[in-house]
């Protein structure tokens, strides 16, 4: 049975590294050690803030996060902005309201803007969809073990530019060490020095990278923080509940066993 089942699994790692190479290149996924890593990691509400500042001032001019609701902005364990500051920003943008059959403020209740370019994806999900796969031949191997994932994807496509272009049929592709294939049509989007943070932070282009993936890991998954909470919860109940169940049981066949000289 064993030895069955270990041989469909060699089988299936065999056939899944083929699978990856046939694909050809693969792409370079730096690592960066995210303060919401671990089973006890926590996301960092000052650099969930920065994060949203880089995605509102750089990001947002192509792509969208048409999944997250304004008003998560406020909440526990996220970036956590007062109601006022929720309402301020959430008025900086404008959605057509079918009851008033014309454009109006955004108010915290409403989405954020899906993406402006066509081209462009929109980016609430983006962390969790591209969490797979990484390490030796795609393996996965890398999730597993050194929990690298979408953020680190997200960071190593920001930071992975080589300086080179070419042009196809009229669009401009950029290469880029992480991006599989090696050419994206993204424009290198940061720079150095580029934006101003008001928490004293570094701007440097790496901080800014790393930054701005924490906050999309954020958008693709709000709710981590709780879900580890009830993981751990969960674990140390079934713990209590294992040694119950192994005491009882010994105090059970108490009787029925011959008593050890
Ligand atoms: C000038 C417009 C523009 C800006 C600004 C821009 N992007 Fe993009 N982005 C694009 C386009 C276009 C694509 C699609 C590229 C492709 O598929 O080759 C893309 C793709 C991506 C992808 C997806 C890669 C994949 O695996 O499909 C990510 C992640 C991304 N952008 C993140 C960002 C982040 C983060 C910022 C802000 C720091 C940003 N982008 C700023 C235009 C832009």
């Amino acid at each position: 049975m064993f030895k069955k089942l270990a041989l469909s699994a060699v089988a299936a790692l065999a056939l899944s590294t083929g699978g990856a190479l046939a694909a050809g290149g693969e792409s370079h996924i730096h690592d960066v050690d995210f303060s919401f890593e671990g089973p006890f990691g926590a996301f960092d509400q000052n650099q969930l803030q920065r994060g949203l500042q880089v995605y509102t001032e750089v990001c947002a001019a192509c792509h969208g996060l048409q999944y997250v609701p304004l008003r998560t902005l406020g909440d526990e364990g996220g970036p956590h902005f007062s109601d006022a500051e929720v309402r301020a920003y959430s008025s900086n943008f404008s959605v057509f309201d079918a009851d008033l059959d014309d454009d109006r403020d955004a108010i915290p209740t409403d989405h954020f803007p899906g993406s402006a370019l066509e081209n462009a994806p929109d980016l609430s999900l983006m962390a969790k969809k591209r969490a797979g796969f990484h390490g030796p031949y795609g393996s996965g191997m890398n999730q597993l073990f050194k929990g690298m994932g979408g953020p680190e994807y997200i960071y190593s496509i920001l930071t992975g530019y080589t300086g080179e272009e070419k042009e196809e049929n009229g669009t401009v592709f950029y290469e880029n060490t992480a991006f599989p294939g090696g050419w994206i049509a993204m424009a290198p989007p940061l720079y150095e020095d580029q934006l101003e943070y008001n928490d004293g932070h570094s701007n440097s282009e790496h901080h800014v990278a790393e930054d701005v993936s924490a906050f999309l890991m954020w958008t693709a998954e709000p709710k981590m923080m709780a879900r580890k909470q009830t993981g751990f919860i969960g674990v140390l109940m079934l713990a209590i509940l294992a040694s119950l169940l192994y005491l009882t049981n010994k105090r059970l066949w108490a009787p029925h066993k011959p008593k050890k000289d």
